[in-house]
């Protein structure tokens, strides 16, 4: 046979066997008569590199590097769900939507709600074309080589157009579906991550975002992600209902989940949704609720969207999970400002699939007010699925007194044995020694350098902690002064947080080069980035541009009475007091003057804002966290550029609560508690495109 011919005809047979294994769960061949002609095929494709079929099962082992993911643009935006955690909330959805169909009869489908990353996969001609992250909704990152690696999903469905008829599809649509980590993989790196001493993997969610985004695609292929397809979207009207979508994208060969069922009122809906409650945990992939769709294409289209979300589909969510725990004992963390702040250290449990070892406590306060000694069994939960918290004591489990010790708050600073200090109606403990202690001075100037501040990228991942070892700098000022020799040759070995991997940071030429560049261009930040990262108590990132706004000038400010400053607004009696005594203390005023010898920004521009567009029209918003693609100044331009309106707390009249990264548990729970709909970053930015 010629090899044009034979890498024709394994590609079919080697597709054809996959099929057969992956989606009818038949091996029609040995594994290693498989791999023989897999073999064959990798041999002849990289000796005829012209001849490999865009469809080869060669994809699947990957071996391709990419550089850069190119961005894409979405043909059908990706929008996203609302959201509701309660029965009554349902039911009122179910109302609208019946209200919306004057009468008619509907159904819906009940799907699982994956907890991983959506992805847009193209097919052109029944062939795999392209897929595609969710990106802001619309647009994403191409990451068809590593979609490629997903051995459930078909990388052709046949040639003739007679073939994919009898599939009941055509050969141009786009498929949606969750990419995710099998929880059973998972735990299996997991194992072998603590078999060799190293930090653990977070939980499946990011573990598969993290991989989707690999640049080499054989270590993607190696961690066997999969994905479940739940949309099917295309230019002709084949289908009806979402029903027959699922089932013609089942036949075809793919990976449509079973869990999926039909009913025929919203009583049945809940009845899915509590048969799942528990039973979910058993999936293959991590869950994080249950989606509702009207199963009827025509009525979904009389319904439309609203400004996020399509009005025909609704996910419930599950609420947090909670677990009882042993309290094992408290260790502390000192903070930038002094701040004591007290963990609970836990006997590892899992949540949301999630290892939860530890767990803030806040302050004394509210370890008094759980009453905790060291011996108690704990319930931790996750509010929003993010942070775990501590909610009481499982009075149930193991209370003797024998094995309890009191929680006794430390008195002196766990970093510099200081004796700590506490103002009167503040909650925290302090350690006061600003000057000397190094967390402190650690977190001042992490502080200072990071994006929302001076923005000194390239002095990231630890390197800090090393011009602080080699007694390089001892405030953020003397990065000022830092030469390009102080800095080549050093290097210090880190463990990664995540992997566990050791990582050597060494300042070779080119990391020193873009550390002193970093440096010197974070002269030009303005105003209102440097007093933020100044570092004042109580004045953070919003202040800090009202506060440039209104004084112009670092001189205006420093001079500022109590009176004046109280005219700026949103600014209180605290915040106020803070910023007057940091300006009467020398070692503050001396750092300052370090910061103006060395050039920064310390006169306000005159900016005009300009507006974007009104997606947010009417909509009251709060946020809470850190988010990947905003600063908080920035989220909050694009709040009120876009016409959104933005406020200080959680209330009913909220329209929805922007939930970032580390979010504010408080926050979250009111919302909850309101029943306030809350919001992740991608939601928001879908929210913003529509
Ligand atoms: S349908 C208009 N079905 O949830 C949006 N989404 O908040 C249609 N998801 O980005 C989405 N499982 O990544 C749908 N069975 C399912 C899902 C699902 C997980 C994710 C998806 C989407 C997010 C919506």
């Amino acid at each position: 046979m010629a090899p044009a011919e034979r890498i024709q005809f394994l590609t079919d047979k080697l597709n054809y066997y996959s099929f057969q294994y992956y989606q009818n769960a038949v091996s029609e061949i040995s594994d290693q008569e498989f791999d023989l002609l897999l073999k064959e095929l990798e041999e002849l494709e990289r000796k005829y590199p012209d001849l490999k079929r865009e469809d080869s099962p060669t994809h699947r082992v990957g071996g391709e590097i990419t550089k850069e993911f190119p961005t894409v643009k979405h043909k059908y935006p990706m929008l996203s769900l609302s959201n509701t955690y309660n029965e009554e909330e349902l039911r009122e959805w179910d109302e609208r939507i019946r209200k919306g169909l004057n009468g008619q009869p509907y159904e819906y489908i009940c799907e699982i709600k994956f907890d991983g990353i959506s992805l847009s996969i193209s097919y052109e001609n029944g062939v795999l074309k392209s897929g595609v992250t969710r990106g802001d909704g619309t647009q994403g990152d191409d990451i068809t080589t590593n979609v490629k690696t997903l051995k459930s999903l078909p990388l052709s469905l046949g040639k003739s157009a007679g073939e994919l008829s009898a599939l009941g599809l055509n050969g141009d649509f786009e498929i949606r579906g969750e990419g995710f980590m099998p929880t059973k993989v998972f735990e299996r790196i997991n194992e072998e991550l603590q078999a060799e001493g190293k930090q653990l993997l977070a939980n499946p969610r990011n573990s598969a975002a993290g991989t989707f985004k690999m640049q080499d695609s054989s270590v993607v292929a190696s961690r066997e992600l999969d994905c479940y397809i739940y949309q099917f979207l295309s230019e002709e009207d084949i289908f009806k209902t979402h029903e027959e979508s699922l089932l013609a994208l089942r036949k075809a060969g793919f990976n449509v989940s079973d869990s999926w069922q039909k009913v025929s009122d919203i009583d049945e809906a809940i009845a899915y949704i509590n048969h799942w409650s528990e039973k979910r945990h058993t999936l293959p992939c991590a869950t994080d609720g249950i989606v509702i769709k009207l199963n009827n294409y025509a009525q979904r289209e009389d319904l439309g969207f609203t400004a996020k979300s399509p009005r025909w589909a609704i996910a419930y969510k599950y609420k947090a999970e909670s677990k009882s725990t042993l309290l094992k004992g408290v260790t502390y963390q000192v903070g930038r400002t002094g701040a004591v702040t007290p963990v609970a250290e836990l006997e590892p449990v899992i949540l949301s699939m999630t290892t939860v070892k530890r767990a803030t406590l806040h302050n004394a306060d509210e370890i008094e007010r759980l009453g905790l000694s060291v011996g108690d069994y704990v319930f931790v939960e996750k509010a929003g699925e993010i942070i775990p918290k501590i909610t009481g004591i499982d009075t149930s489990k193991r209370n003797e007194d024998l094995f309890k010790t009191r929680i006794e708050f430390v008195k002196k600073c766990p970093a510099c044995d200081t004796e700590l200090i506490r103002t009167e109606g503040e909650a925290a403990w302090y350690c006061p020694n600003e000057k000397g202690c190094p967390p402190q001075i650690k977190g001042r100037i992490e502080h200072f350098i990071q994006r929302k501040a001076l923005d000194i990228d390239s002095l990231g991942e630890g390197k800090i902690e090393i011009l602080i070892e080699n007694g390089l700098i001892k405030d953020a000022a003397d990065l000022y002064g830092l030469k390009f020799d102080d800095l080549l040759g050093l290097e210090k070995v880190h463990e990664d947080e995540l992997t566990g991997k050791k990582r050597k940071v060494s300042f070779k030429e080119k990391t020193v080069d873009n550390i002193i560049k970093g440096i010197e261009s974070s002269k030009q930040q303005p105003f209102a980035k440097v007093l933020f990262g100044m570092g004042i108590r109580f004045v953070g990132q919003t202040t800090a541009e009202k506060l440039t706004d209104y004084f112009k000038t670092i001189d205006a400010l420093e001079t500022a009475s109590l009176e004046d400053l109280l005219n700026v607004p949103d600014v209180g009696e605290k915040v106020a007091q803070s910023i007057l005594e940091y300006f009467k203390d020398d070692f503050n005023l001396n750092f300052l003057n370090k910061l103006k010898a060395a050039g920064l920004q310390f006169e306000a521009e005159n900016t005009i804002k300009e507006m974007e567009g009104s997606a947010l029209e009417g909509m009251i918003l709060l946020y809470t966290g850190t988010f990947k693609n905003y600063s908080r100044s920035e989220i909050e331009e694009k709040i009120e550029a876009n016409g959104g309106k933005l406020v200080s707390g959680v209330s009913k009249k909220l329209s929805y609560l922007i939930v970032g990264e580390a979010a504010g548990p408080s926050k979250i729970a009111k919302a909850e508690k309101l029943g306030v709909q809350m919001i992740s970053e991608e939601e928001f930015e879908a929210l913003l495109a529509y």
